[in-house]
């Protein structure tokens, strides 16, 4: 089902399908470990759906997030007690980045500490609320929890977007909590917004002096390399402008690097292979639709959908060009083949027909289900 009309219908679909009556979205129906609902996939689920329409969807999702956040207060008090009083925080004890549909926290280990996934919530929800002229009241106090964790904790190493390397601070995460903190420091009868704003300024400010090598931003602070999760600085975030020299330094590295057709994740990626990100081939679209190179970011358009099946569903990653092709195998041996549908994909197909003026195309074959 590779028509585009079909796909975006489908797309709409798939995520309102795997929306619980809770709100929350699971990141894939399929794939046992993905039996949850993060933050991270979540709030771009929900901007696509914001942007597709679907606003109904959208507004049940930030409300979950919102109980989740909220029935936590006191943990984030507690934690931020404890850090104030210098004492080390295991990043086990932190709020999780993975939720159960009805919002508890999941039995079996994980990667949980990973901060970007509230910055993203803060800033997909601030993007829908102004889209749609919603009420910022019902949200209050939860992102006034959500800003004192995220000004607390910032600058410690944590996982970073695709789940790995604690121990660094990573730039995709840093410009996802500053784009949050910023998109709600605006936000009139809010406890928090000045410590929103500063600490969005001392995250940039730090990403300008650490995050930068050769005129790029890097994939965290120190290092050297680029990872295809820094696009978001640039598109949807709008931290910096599309067609200045860091995003031309950045996006060109990671075209050079990391774009064979579809998108890897960064040069060493071993998961499942290593192969090319469908949701990452809607990010560089995204930017290349706001850059004006609108030829690209059909063209992107179009290998993301050549990349659905029979149903219109969209995996996680594709396997025809894989950086570690003799890693694939052991991660089928543990987990299954790799996840699909993945609401993510579908979400970021989404954005990037909003982008180009083709959302109509979901919108008019498939109405709101509330
Ligand atoms: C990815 C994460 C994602 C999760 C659920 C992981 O493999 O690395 O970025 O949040 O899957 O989709």
């Amino acid at each position: 089902m590779n028509d585009l009309s079909s796909v975006l219908a489908a797309s709409v679909a798939v995520i309102l399908d795997n929306q619980s009556t809770s709100g929350s979205y699971v990141a894939c129906p399929d794939f046992p470990p993905y039996r949850y609902s993060w933050f991270r996939d979540g709030a771009f689920i929900a901007e696509a759906m914001s942007r597709s329409g679907q606003t109904g969807s959208a507004d049940r999702f930030h409300g979950w997030c919102s109980d989740v956040v909220g029935q936590r207060r006191d943990r984030i008090d507690r934690l931020i007690a404890r850090a104030s009083d210098g004492e080390p925080i295991e990043a086990s004890e932190h709020l999780h980045t993975r939720y159960t549909l009805d919002g508890r926290e999941a039995d079996e280990e994980w990667w949980t500490f990973q901060l970007d996934g509230y910055g993203t919530w803060l800033w997909a929800l601030d993007t829908h609320l102004r889209r749609h002229g919603g009420s910022r009241l019902p949200y209050l106090s939860s992102v006034a929890a959500t800003i004192e964790y995220l000004a607390a904790f910032h600058d410690h190493p944590c996982y970073d977007w695709w789940e790995e390397n604690v121990d660094q601070r990573h730039t995709s995460t840093l410009v996802a909590v500053a784009a949050g903190l910023r998109a709600v420091s605006s936000w009139p009868d809010l406890d928090g917004s000045r410590l929103a704003a500063a600490t969005a300024d001392r995250i940039l400010e730090r990403v300008a002096v650490e995050g930068v090598h050769d005129g790029h931003l890097t994939k965290w602070l120190g290092s050297t390399e680029v990872d295809a999760s820094l696009i978001a600085a640039f598109v949807p975030f709008g931290l910096y402008p599309v067609d200045g020299e860091l995003a031309r330094a950045t996006i060109g590295r990671i075209e050079r690097e990391l774009v064979p057709a579809g998108v890897h994740r960064y040069g060493d990626d071993v998961y499942y292979g290593g192969g090319e990100w469908v949701l990452l081939a809607g990010f560089l679209g995204s930017y290349h639709a706001a850059a004006g190179n609108d030829l690209r970011a059909r063209e992107l358009l179009g290998w993301i959908a050549a990349q659905a099946d029979g149903d219109g569903h969209l995996p996680e990653q594709v396997n025809t060009h894989m950086l570690h092709p003799e890693d694939e195998q052991r991660w089928i041996e543990h987990w299954g083949p790799s996840a699909k549908p993945l609401l993510w994909s579908h979400a970021m197909l989404l954005s990037l027909a909003a982008d180009l003026d083709l959302e109509g195309h979901a919108r008019s074959t498939q109405p709101e289900l509330v």
